[in-house]
């Protein structure tokens, strides 16, 4: 035996035990090296053969082959240890798993979704417009002229003389009229902002569905016969409802759609103040002088125009009497959808 040959042997085991990476690889290599019968003990068998002169220094080179090979050999260990024990040792693969809460759409989205899906199969598209809107669009185009009364209707977030975030979706009909010729048939969903007090019936923001038909023979049974099929289709065929005249400038003649109270199903309660009803939508003829903002020509369309307030159609659905409800994110209220 040779000093040569055990540096030749440490050089192998260098090579190999760089090449190890699992503990089956490093079982092999124990057996091969360390096992009774590998080649660190056959070594130390031969030893008894080496001329006696010799015995010292390669007996000695012998000791620091096996100490040096072997450290190597548990560092390895360990480092295989630590790379798989993360994994595998902290997860106890027999306990039962977690919950995941799934979360789910917010209400709001909810009754959105139907909306629009009710109106999409009855024909019309979907169209959205911007938040931040101008006295024009907002105001001026729907024939409020800038002193109109009618402006008050709504409290305003002004954003200065000629912006505003607009206090409802109607606007939005006004861009699609810009955009499209007849015939239109679109509904416009939305966030509309208004500068109101806070309380259980009323909030600075919510959401507003718009309608509009524009064609050469639009009648209003035609609006009243789409929007009691929407309402049907939402909530329950045996809906009770009923049109009242009002007003508003965009539209003439005008209407507000009410269906029963949730909550006395028409006794009168103070949900209803009464009366038994409540209001879920505006509508009305499109007032020919909207279509003059937006060169249609007056005398050869007509169309009809509808708004409803998102929240509201879901307070009456689901029976909710405080709108800040949908806004607290209070998981309680959420998960009871
Ligand atoms: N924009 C009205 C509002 O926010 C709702 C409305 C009424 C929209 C009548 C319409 C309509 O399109 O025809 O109070």
């Amino acid at each position: 035996m040779m000093i040569e040959q055990l540096e030749q042997i440490k050089s192998e085991f260098i090579e190999n035990i760089n090449n190890v990476t699992s503990n089956k690889e490093l079982e092999i290599l124990r057996v091969k090296y360390f096992s009774r019968n590998g080649i660190i003990s056959v070594l130390f068998d031969k030893l008894k053969e080496v001329p006696k002169e010799n015995k010292r220094e390669i007996g000695k080179n012998l000791n620091e082959l096996k100490k040096f090979t072997y450290s190597l050999f548990e560092q390895k260990k360990k480092d295989i240890e630590l790379k798989y024990s993360s994994i595998s040792t902290r997860i106890d693969l027999t306990l039962p798993p977690s919950q995941i809460k799934l979360g789910t759409k917010h209400i709001l989205n909810q009754t959105l979704e139907e909306i629009k899906n009710i109106f999409k199969s009855m024909g019309f598209s979907v169209f959205e417009g911007p938040e931040l809107e101008s006295d024009y669009y907002n105001f001026e185009a729907l024939n409020f002229p800038s002193d109109h009364p009618a402006r008050d209707m709504q409290d305003t977030f002004f954003i200065n003389k000629n912006f505003l975030l607009r206090t409802h979706t109607s606007p939005v009909q006004i861009r699609v009229m810009e955009k499209m010729n007849p015939p239109v048939r679109a509904i416009m969903p939305g966030r509309v902002y208004r500068n109101e007090a806070i309380n259980a019936r009323s909030y600075c923001t919510f959401q507003q569905v718009e309608g509009l038909y524009v064609d050469k023979d639009v009648t209003f049974a035609e609006l009243k016969g789409t929007l009691v099929s929407f309402a049907k289709q939402f909530y329950g065929e045996d809906l009770r409802y009923r049109f009242r005249p009002s007003f508003f400038p965009f539209t003439e003649p005008s209407a507000e759609m009410d269906i029963t109270c949730f909550l006395c199903k028409g006794e009168g309660c103070k949900v209803c103040k009464y009366a038994g009803w409540l209001e879920i939508l505006g509508c009305g003829m499109v007032d020919p002088n909207v279509f003059n903002y937006v060169n249609y020509d007056a005398e050869e369309y007509i169309g009809y125009a509808f708004g409803m307030g998102i929240e509201r159609i879901a307070l009456l659905k689901y029976g909710i009497n405080d709108i800040r409800l949908f806004f607290e994110n209070d998981i309680r209220f959420l998960t009871q959808f």
